[in-house]
């Protein structure tokens, strides 16, 4: 099949979050079972156009109130012969940030910005004289290839072309003043049709769940979460329309990258038969992170987005937070590494210097985030919602066990810790309050201390687990083989 994935995101060109992660991986699993695979995304200032090549000649779109004329550049996933377009228009893509930056968190010409996005998919097809089967959108960002599909360009060589749209993370809509509309290039009629329509105002994602002809997103927990309005973010009942049309597929692990029997960031590498040189990065931590070298306190890791997502005000709010208590009540320590929202980031910084047994580092550092994968005990995730997860199957490759709020893909990937009979791959509570957090740290610490065998046996269970991409990537196969242009809505 002849797949081209649309994204705002994908590694090692852009990324804010694991979409970048999951679909780079993605795309690399469908071309090793045999498919044509191919990915579009801007090309933003950073991403360097000396090492890509141009190719030759100006593409224009047509999108809102102009022709735009972009040029395109091409490269290659890394370890992979997968190739990447990149879409060069210096007034929409020639600044800092994917979506925005500290200062403006949400640029206000994004509606601009990623319909030019899903135009320029067909135009580059055009370009390229390569025409997909599949196309496949990743998140609000890239919702409006599905739509524009369904609406304007379901014709000739794109007859036959489905589209299935991806939801990584329902809590991020693309949702803007709908004086914008015209921006997406699409005749009023559609603001209805498409479902942009949502009080009074235009959601992008919306209108990719109502258009695409299959949606996915990725684990089949969050796909029942997000039916149900706690979860859905005001999409349930459009959701629960379509339910017939979605799936939940668990995402893999890029294992190329992440394992750590290979793992180049970490200074030793161990297997589950070599798991006592674990101890050598977790001295090579808490060396790094300014604590005491002790192998026998456990070390509770944390890597993440600091967005209420992922549970940090329970974690970190001044005051009521649990951080505070489980470094003062338990004896272990605790790293953590994130950027995000400035209060979150304030308040970690102060606990660092109150704290002896807290470290953290803010910031985005990639090689850290393996250090801290393979060097803690425990890595905590009390997400308040997880579409998916990349962290707690990490740390489970790595004999790290998660410590989980039942959410979403965490509720998928780790089974809970039995006392009696040892069983399990790490701690999993359900109310996301600063008590239960505390007491499920408390939990893990405990077995720590008392039960080191069960702790053992968990590392090693999780490590044998398997989370590569190639039987996701089936999966999708599959949704991909049922699409049909013009089914949904
Ligand atoms: P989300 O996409 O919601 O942020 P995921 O768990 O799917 O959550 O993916 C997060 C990815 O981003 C992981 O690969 C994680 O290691 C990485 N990450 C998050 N914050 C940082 C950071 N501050 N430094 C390095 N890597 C980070
Ligand atoms: C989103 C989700 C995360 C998921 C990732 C990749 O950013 O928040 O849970 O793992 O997308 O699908």
């Amino acid at each position: 099949m002849k797949i081209l994935m649309v994204t705002s995101e994908a590694v090692p060109f852009a990324k804010t979050g694991g979409l970048a992660d999951a679909v780079s991986a993605l795309a690399i699993a469908l071309s090793r079972l045999g498919h044509d695979v191919r990915v579009v995304m801007p090309r933003y200032y950073r991403i360097d156009r000396s090492k890509l090549s141009l190719v030759p000649g100006p593409m224009g779109v047509h999108s809102g109130y102009q022709e735009i004329w972009t040029g395109l550049y091409e490269g290659v996933l890394p370890g992979s012969k997968v190739p990447v377009y990149f879409i060069d228009h210096e007034e929409s893509y020639g600044r800092d940030g994917v979506y925005g930056t500290a200062g403006e968190t949400d640029f206000n010409d994004n509606p601009q910005r990623f319909s030019l996005l899903g135009h320029a998919a067909f135009q580059l097809c055009r370009k390229i004289r390569w025409f997909p089967d599949i196309i496949h959108a990743h998140d609000w960002a890239a919702a409006l290839a599905p739509i524009v599909l369904k609406f304007n360009e379901r014709r000739g060589e794109f007859a036959q072309t489905s589209s299935v749209f991806t939801i990584h993370n329902i809590g991020y809509q693309g949702v803007y003043s709908k004086h914008l509309f015209p921006y997406t290039g699409l005749s009023w009629d559609n603001f209805y049709a498409a479902g942009f329509e949502d009080w009074d105002r235009m959601n992008f994602l919306k209108a990719g769940i109502i258009s695409s002809d299959k949606l996915t997103t990725v684990s089949p927990t969050y796909a029942k979460e997000i039916q149900r309005p706690e979860y859905g973010f005001r999409m349930d009942g459009i959701l629960r329309y379509r339910s017939k049309d979605l799936v939940g597929i668990l995402n893999g692990v890029d294992t190329d990258i992440w394992n750590p029997q290979t793992d180049p960031l970490i200074p030793s590498n161990y297997g589950p038969k070599t798991l006592a040189k674990k101890a050598v990065n977790k001295a090579a931590l808490q060396k790094r992170m300014g604590l005491p070298v002790d192998p026998d306190v456990p070390v509770v890791g944390i890597v993440t987005r600091l967005a209420d997502q992922k549970g940090v005000s329970e974690l970190f709010g001044p005051a009521y937070g649990s951080a505070w208590r489980i470094c003062t009540e338990i004896n272990l320590q605790m790293v953590v590494l994130g950027a995000g929202e400035q209060w979150c980031e304030n308040e970690i910084a102060s606990l660092s210097h109150s704290l002896p047994n807290f470290r953290a580092f803010i910031g985005y550092d990639e090689s850290l985030s393996h250090l801290i994968e393979a060097g803690s005990d425990f890595f905590l995730m009390p997400s308040r919602y997880e579409p998916c997860g990349l962290n707690q199957m990490y740390s489970l490759l790595y004999g790290t066990l998660p410590i989980v709020r039942r959410t979403g893909g965490l509720a998928d990937t780790v089974e809970n810790y039995d006392e009696q009979t040892g069983e399990g791959t790490g701690f999993s509570f359900d109310n996301l309050t600063p008590q239960s957090i505390l007491d499920t740290v408390g939990w893990a610490a405990y077995a720590w201390y008392n039960k080191r065998d069960h702790v053992n046996a968990m590392r090693i269970r999780g490590m044998s687990r398997d989370y590569s991409w190639d039987g996701s990537a089936r999966h999708y196969e599959e949704v991909y083989s049922s699409a049909r242009p013009s089914a949904g809505v």
